[in-house]
């Protein structure tokens, strides 16, 4: 499929799904995975597109006052769901990561939509590579590039089952099976062991970077050693939360999965794989289950009691949800199912059956 980009049916699109936020711009899409180069959208820049944008946005143009904030210019409109500001050129005077986090809003009320963009060091190689102002008549969705990584994201809370179908679903495809869970677990391990200072996130995000993370079929080795039972003692998975939290090791963590994917084909378990690392990837599961239904399967697995696995299952998912950067949430395109009452065996035939449908496997 290729998608012709209409930035003016985009806007429109947006204005009517009442967005919350925004990025308008080649680098929201490229970070996103969309196939666009970096600056081939700033065309907010030409004055005789504000016209258009304006019209999509269903503003008066003397409603719209442009304001000059560094190098960047902000238009600043009024609507009638609210006020718009768009961000049409960035540099020099102002961060983009500021203006991403902060500036290049579409604020429409409080609509559930939301555009998001990845880690804040893509956006800042997206950003360094800015510099063509042309404008794209097509752009490749990112499934649809050639030899683009075929990834599985299977994403959820703890006790969804994920483990157990994203392995059998891997073994049955001949995809490699990868669990992202176990990374996390391994630098949190080495934090535990003494490696980097618990609060220091910088020391703990060159450890997550340099430590020599591999899998040799369901073992776990951390520089060498066999780590497979180690990193799943109650003190690690404790800690956990609050090592994978901090920006540095996400993104350590992020960069090094992404670089996998360039190798091979992957069913993939994560927290984070179909919004954050993979946002490309041709088929999103979100696996659930009924919170006793997790609290009983996790119980079995460690010989706990099911009310102590339910209080700290429920304590790790407030934990894993508030997280500012990449929380576990539902991708837009995730196909949601909820294993509880059902077989393994009927979960996993029915992610076989997505990824033969959409060619996956
Ligand atoms: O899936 P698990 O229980 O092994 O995961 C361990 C912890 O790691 C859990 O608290 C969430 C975190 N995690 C994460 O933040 N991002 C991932 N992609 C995978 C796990």
């Amino acid at each position: 499929m290729r998608l012709k980009l209409d930035l003016r049916g985009l806007l429109t699109d947006l204005v009517r799904a009442r967005c919350d936020f925004v990025v308008i711009g080649s680098s929201a899409l490229a970070v996103q995975g969309w196939d666009v180069e970096p600056g081939d959208l700033d065309l907010f820049t030409l004055p005789d597109q504000v016209d258009s944008i304006l019209t999509a946005l269903e503003a008066e143009p003397e409603t719209a006052t442009w304001v000059t904030e560094g190098e960047a210019r902000r238009l600043e409109c009024e609507i009638e769901r609210g006020s718009v500001d768009i961000y049409v050129s960035v540099s020099g005077g102002i961060s983009y990561e500021d203006a991403v986090k902060e500036s290049i809003l579409v604020s429409l009320g409080t609509g559930p939509a939301e555009v998001r963009v990845g880690s804040l060091q893509h956006v800042r190689d997206m950003r360094a590579a800015v510099g063509r102002n042309s404008l794209p008549v097509e752009a490749v969705a990112p499934a649809d590039k050639e030899g683009a990584p075929k990834v599985i994201a299977i994403d959820g809370p703890a006790g969804a089952g994920k483990s157990t179908v994203t392995r059998a679903v891997a073994e049955k495809i001949g995809f490699t099976y990868l669990d992202t869970g176990a990374m996390y677990r391994c630098v949190t391990l080495a934090v535990l062991r003494g490696r980097a200072d618990t609060d220091d996130p910088q020391e703990i995000g060159h450890l997550a970077r340099s430590a020599k993370i591999s899998f040799e079929g369901e073992r776990v080795l951390l520089d060498g050693e066999d780590v497979t039972i180690a990193i799943r003692l109650p003190e690690v998975t404790k800690a956990v939360p609050h090592i994978s939290a901090f920006p540095e090791v996400r993104d350590a963590m992020v960069d090094r999965q992404r670089e996998l994917f360039r190798e091979g084909r992957f069913v993939v378990e994560g927290r984070d794989t179909g919004t954050v690392v993979a946002p490309h990837a041709p088929l999103k599961i979100y696996l659930t289950a009924s919170a006793e239904e997790r609290a009983r399967r996790r119980a079995k697995e460690t010989g706990e009691s099911i009310g102590s696995v339910a209080a700290a299952i429920e304590e790790r998912d407030a934990l894993d949800s508030a997280r500012a950067l990449s929380a576990l949430e539902i991708a837009e395109d995730a196909v949601v199912l909820d294993t509880t009452g059902r077989s393994i065996e009927e979960i996993v035939s029915e992610v076989a059956k997505l990824a033969h449908e959409r060619g996956i496997a």
